[in-house]
C-alpha cells in the first residue's frame, strides 16, 4: 500500500509518522518550501512534492492524505478520487452538502475509499461507549450531550461550531446510528465579528432521542466530555481523565409498584472499565489501510462522513436564521 501525505503544518506530520510506521508512506506534498526541506529531510525515502497535481501524477502513489487548511478539503478531495487515488481527508472533507454528496457519489462510482479524519470515532473510549450501546446494556437511550468547553484557543477564522463540534457530532451520530431531523443551533460572536465563540446545539432523531451539544472556547472548565443516559444505566466519556476515560452509573428511574405509579430513582454501582491507551490516530490510519485493502464497508464510513457535513451545514443555516 502506497500512500502520500498533503499538508505538513501542525497535524499532517502525525499522519505522515503513523504511515511511515505501518510501512505505507511513499510521498509528501507541502506548499511551505521550508516544510519540505524539514520533512525531505526526517523522510528520505518519500518522495516530496511541492504541488498537489505532480503529487496525483505519481503512479506510485494509491492513496492521498489530505491534511491541509479546512476551505481545501473539498477541492483536492475531488481531484484525487478523479485521479483514481482513495482519499483520506482531514475533517470536515466539505462545507457544504452538496460537495459531500458528490464526493460520496464519485468515489461509490469508482469503487474508491472516501474515509473521513473522524479521530474521536477510534479513540477506544468511545467504541467502549458505542459497545455499551449496541450491546443493550444502557436499556433505551434517550439522550446524547457533548461538552467540548476552554479558556482560548480563541479561532478567528472558523466558529466553535465548526472548530469543535465536528468532533462531538462525529461521535454523537456514530453512538446514535441515525440522521437527525431537527438541526437547531444558538450562538453569539463575542470577539470577531461573525465568529461564534460559543455555541449551544440541539439535534432531534427520528426515534425520538435527543441531543446536545455546548460548544466554547469562552468557558472556565477544560471539559472534552460526552454523556449518555440510558433507561438502565448512564456513561460518561470523559477525555480529560487519564485512567477513568468511562464511568457507567447504574442510575436509572424505576417506577415501585407500591408507590401508585410515582417515579422513584434508584443508584447501583458506579464502574471504570479497562480501556486500551492505543493511540486513536494509529488504529484510523490503520483502519484507512484495511478498507483500502478492500476489508471493511467502504461505502458505510464516506456515508458516515457525509452525515456531518450535512448536519453541520443545517446547524450553520440555523445559526445563520437567528
Ligand atoms: N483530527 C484532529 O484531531 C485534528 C487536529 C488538528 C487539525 N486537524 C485537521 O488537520 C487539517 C490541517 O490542520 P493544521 O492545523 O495542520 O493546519 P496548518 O495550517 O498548520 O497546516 C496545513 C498545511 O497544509 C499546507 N497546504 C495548504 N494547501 C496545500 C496544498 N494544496 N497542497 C499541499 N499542502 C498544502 C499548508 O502550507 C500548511 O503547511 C485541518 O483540516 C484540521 O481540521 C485535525
Amino acid at each position: 500500500m502506497a500512500v502520500a501525505v498533503a499538508g505538513l503544518g501542525y497535524w499532517g506530520p502525525n499522519l505522515a509518522r503513523n504511515f511511515d510506521e505501518l510501512g505505507a508512506l511513499v510521498a509528501l506534498c507541502e506548499l511551505d518550501p521550508a516544510l519540505r526541506e524539514r520533512y525531505a529531510a526526517r523522510y528520505p525515502q518519500a518522495r516530496m512534492y511541492g504541488d498537489f497535481d505532480e503529487l496525483l501524477a505519481d503512479d506510485g502513489v494509491d492513496a492521498v492524505v489530505i491534511a491541509t487548511p479546512v476551505p481545501t478539503h473539498y477541492a483536492l478531495a475531488r481531484s484525487a478520487l478523479a485521479a483514481g487515488r482513495h482519499v483520506l481527508v482531514e475533517k470536515p472533507p466539505a462545507m457544504r452538502s452538496g460537495e459531500i454528496d458528490e464526493l460520496v457519489a464519485t468515489a461509490a462510482e469508482r469503487d474508491l475509499v472516501l474515509m473521513p479524519g473522524h479521530l474521536l470515532l477510534y479513540h477506544p473510549g468511545v467504541r467502549k461507549l458505542k459497545s455499551l450501546i449496541d450491546s443493550g446494556d444502557l436499556g433505551e437511550v434517550l439522550c446524547v450531550y457533548g461538552n467540548r468547553q476552554n479558556l482560548g484557543i480563541v479561532r478567528t477564522n472558523e466558529n466553535a461550531l465548526w472548530s469543535l463540534g465536528v468532533h462531538d457530532l462525529s461521535v454523537i451520530l456514530y453512538l446514535l446510528d441515525e440522521e437527525p431531523d431537527a438541526c437547531v443551533a444558538h450562538g453569539r460572536d463575542f470577539l470577531t465579528e461573525g465568529v461564534e465563540d460559543v455555541v449551544f446545539c440541539y439535534l432531534r432523531f427520528p426515534s425520538g432521542k435527543i441531543a446536545h451539544m455546548h460548544l466554547s472556547w469562552l468557558d472556565p472548565h477544560k471539559m472534552r466530555k460526552i454523556t449518555v443516559v440510558g433507561r438502565e444505566k448512564m456513561v460518561v466519556f470523559d477525555d480529560m481523565e487519564l485512567d477513568r476515560k468511562v464511568t457507567v452509573y447504574e442510575k436509572a428511574p424505576w417506577k415501585r409498584t407500591d408507590s401508585y405509579g410515582e417515579w422513584q430513582t434508584r443508584s447501583g454501582d458506579i464502574s471504570i472499565p479497562k480501556i486500551p491507551t492505543d493511540e486513536p490516530l494509529k488504529l484510523e490510519c490503520q483502519e484507512f489501510l484495511r478498507l483500502v485493502a478492500g476489508e471493511g464497508d467502504r461505502t458505510k464510513v464516506a456515508e458516515d462522513g457525509a452525515r456531518v457535513v450535512r448536519a453541520l451545514d443545517r446547524l450553520t443555516e440555523s445559526l445563520r436564521e437567528r
